[in-house]
Parts: C-alpha cells; structure tokens; sequence
C-alpha cells in the first residue's frame, strides 16, 4: 500500500498526518502533535540547527546563536530569494531555512511510519493561490520546496477548503460555510460552496488580515502587563509619559531580537531610568532586556491568554514582574477589542466579495488555535447568526481533511 501524508505547513505550527497500521494518525513530535514552526541555530553548531520548542526553550535560555519563526511568511514575497545572515561570514536564503525545516519534519514523519512518504498533500494558503506573479508566486516557491525535501509526488489543497473537506459529512447539499482560519500570525476568511450529490467544495471568495494570536499577545502584553514595566508613566519632571517604543519592541516576538536587543534601545532605556518618576519599575525593564528574557515574559503572557481561555480568571506570577497581577478574561478581551474587530470586519468583506449575506450562510467552521477564544467565537456566533457552529479539531481539521484528500486520490 502506498505511504500517505497530509501536511499542515503553518505560520506558528506543523501538523503531519499519516494513515498508518489501518487508521488516520498524527505524527508525534517532542511528544505533542503539532511542531512549533521556528528554528534555532547554534552559533558553535551553525550546521546543526535545532527545530520546534527545543529550539525556542534552548534560545530564550540564553543559548548563543539565532532564532527565527514565523518563517512561513515569506513565501510569495521577494525575500523568498535573499539570504540572511547567521552570524558574520555565514549568510543562508530563506528557501533553504524551509526547506531543512521541512526536511526535518518529513524525516519525523518516517520514522513515526518506517517508510518513506510515497504521497503528501500539502496545504496551501489561500493568499497563494490569489497572487499570479509566474515563477516568482508563493506556490511555485512552495513546489520548489517540496522538490527540494525530496517529495516526488505531491499535489496542493488550499487550506480552508481542507478544513470544510474535513467536515464535509456534516454539510448538508447546496449550501454555504465560512471557514475562518484564526491563526498565529494571519487570520482568513473563505466562502465555500457545496454543491450536487459529491459535495463538490468551491471556493467564492477569500479574504484575509495579517493579524493573528501573537498580535493578540502584543497588545494584551502592552495593556495588561507593561504598565508594572513603567509603560505609559510619567517622567518625574514634566509627568509626561514615558517613551513607548522599547515596551512596543518587547511585545513582538519578531523586533525583540533586532530592536530591543540593541544598544541604541539599551542606551534608552538607561536614560528613561534616570527620568522615571517610578524608577524601580523602569529598573525592572531593562534587567529585562540586560539578561535577554523578553521572549520568556512574552511567552508567559501567551500562556495566560491560553488558560483564560478556560478560566475566568488566572493568578499570573513571574520573576520578571515585581508584582503579582490578578488577569481577568475582561482585561484580556479589553485589550485585543481593536484587534478583534479588525478581524470581525475582514470576515464581512469576504461575504460582501461573495456577494452573499451574512445571514445565508449555513456553516460557521472554524480553524487554528486563536479560534479557541471565548470571546471572539462569540462575536462570530453572534455575527453568523443562522450559521450552525462547526468547532471541533479546530487545530487539526485542516492536517486531517489534507489526509483525508491523499486518501481519495490513492483510492483509498
Ligand atoms: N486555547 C487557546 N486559546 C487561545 N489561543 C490559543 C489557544 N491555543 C492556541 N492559541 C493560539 O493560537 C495561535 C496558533 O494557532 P495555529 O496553530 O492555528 O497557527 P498556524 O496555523 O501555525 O498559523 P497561521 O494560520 O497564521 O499560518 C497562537 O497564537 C496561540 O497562542
Ligand atoms: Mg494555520
């Protein structure tokens, strides 16, 4: 029998899917189902880098080399092409730092079956598909990849059309569903139609904002925590607020590295020190920053948001905030409104680029982990109205209805 793969190649996650000893399994990796998609090269090992939550754990613990995630994201733009430079003297192009990734996790993915991937259907944003630029489109990149890890037969599936595909039992003949993907990194939007006897999915429309779970984590960073940092205090001369653009670097996962880290922040923070009217809490920042814990406050921050997800109120604790802090679900959904409506409206602009109403819509499918919320399900809920709710396997829908297409194109 043919060895098959379903891949979820995400901007934060990696999900692989085989069909193994009779049944539709999920590839292990570090012991959890999903791979964090991030990178750790060691500068005294440049050749040996380092994937998934080893990669961030040895990175925030002060480990000496360079960290990148988020990687993902430059397909279908010009930097596809460029290099970027490791340390001094070693530069790699992004295409191979994809590549090594997905070299790694084919190779987890056979070891998890012991043998080799005969076929993978790999997902494929739908941004991609929409920008036709020829040789220099996020898709024939992606086939570039693909080629290069060494699959020799593949085919695409747009990710949200995997995700209803998933789900398709459920969908009733001649009907319409909005699958919202709510991710790490962007948030999208597509009206599927399903149509005749086979439930042929189609696409209608796709929208889509750049704005995900980790912009989630920036601003609730910002609103809810910095302020014990010294963010938005005032000067003790004139009481004006302090400089905000330090607390701004420190609350993206993305500028820690190239902006926080900088002596040029450093110098400013040191000087926002001697003019704090609350010194201590300034104090309290640039530590930070001098012992290089920003990701690990960063990621605390995002743990909390995780579990508030469950709780109505959690007990944050941290080394690196002098207070302990009291977090509500209400400060949390106070603090990402702005962002959460920006992503409510770019679902009514991909109804309104299909020309449908929002009250015709018969499916709510949601995919990705920011999907977990609370909060914005109920926006969603209470937007699509007629919409019956489609929640489960919310993180993996799209991973197994992937697998599921492997397997109706083998014949299985
Ligand atoms: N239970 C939860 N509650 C709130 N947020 C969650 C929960 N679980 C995961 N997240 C958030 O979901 C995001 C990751 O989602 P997901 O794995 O779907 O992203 P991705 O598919 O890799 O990214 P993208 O879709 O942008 O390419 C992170 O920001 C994470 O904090
Ligand atoms: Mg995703």
């Amino acid at each position: 029998m043919k060895n098959i793969c379903g891949l979820d190649f995400g901007t934060s996650n990696t999900i692989s899917t085989v069909y193994k000893d009779g049944k539709t399994q999920m590839v292990s990796f570090e012991e959890k189902k999903s791979l964090p998609s991030c990178v750790f090269f060691p500068f005294k090992d440049i050749q040996n880098p380092i994937y998934g939550s080893i990669a961030t754990d040895t990175y925030i613990n002060n480990g000496y080399g360079r960290y990148m995630k988020s990687f993902k994201r430059i397909l279908g733009t010009p930097f596809f092409k460029q290099g970027t430079s490791l340390k001094p003297g070693t530069t790699i192009l992004f295409h191979n730092i994809i590549v090594n990734y997905l070299k790694h996790v084919k190779k987890e993915t056979e070891l998890f079956t012991g043998k080799e991937t005969d076929y993978v259907v790999v997902g494929k944003p739908v941004r991609l598909s929409e920008n036709e630029n020829g040789a220099n489109s996020g898709i024939t990149q992606l086939e570039t990849i693909l080629k290069d890890v060494g699959y020799k037969n593949y085919s695409f599936l747009e990710e949200p059309i995997a995700a209803a595909y998933h789900h398709k039992d459920k969908l009733k003949e001649k009907s319409l569903a909005i699958v919202a993907d709510l991710g790490g990194g962007t948030c999208d939007f597509t009206i599927v139609e399903v149509e005749g006897k086979n439930k042929e999915l189609q696409i209608l429309a796709t929208s889509g904002v750049s704005l995900g779970g980790t912009d989630i984590d920036g601003s609730f960073a910002l609103k809810s925590f910095f302020s014990e940092l010294g963010y938005k205090t005032p000067d003790k001369l004139k009481g004006l607020s302090l400089p905000d653009t330090p607390y701004r670097y420190a609350a993206d996962w993305n500028k820690i590295t190239t902006s926080l880290y900088t002596l040029k922040t450093e110098l400013l923070v040191k000087k926002m020190m001697g003019n704090a009217k609350y010194k201590e809490k300034v104090t309290q920042f640039y530590e930070l920053i001098q012992y290089k814990k920003a990701h690990s406050l960063l990621g605390e921050i995002e743990n909390t948001k995780i579990k508030l997800s469950d709780v109505e109120k959690f007990n944050f604790i941290s080394e690196f905030i002098p207070n302990d802090l009291t977090i509500t679900k209400n400060l949390l959904e106070e603090a990402i409104k702005d962002i959460v409506e920006k992503i409510l409206r770019t679902s009514l602009q991909c109804c309104e680029l299909a020309g449908v109403q929002k009250t015709n819509i018969d499916y709510l499918i949601l995919t990705g982990g920011t999907s977990k919320m609370p909060f914005i399900k109920e926006m969603f809920t209470d937007t699509f109205a007629n919409a019956t709710l489609i929640e489960n396997n919310a993180m993996d829908s799209v991973a197994l209805g992937l697998l599921e297409k492997a397997k109706k194109d083998i014949g299985l």
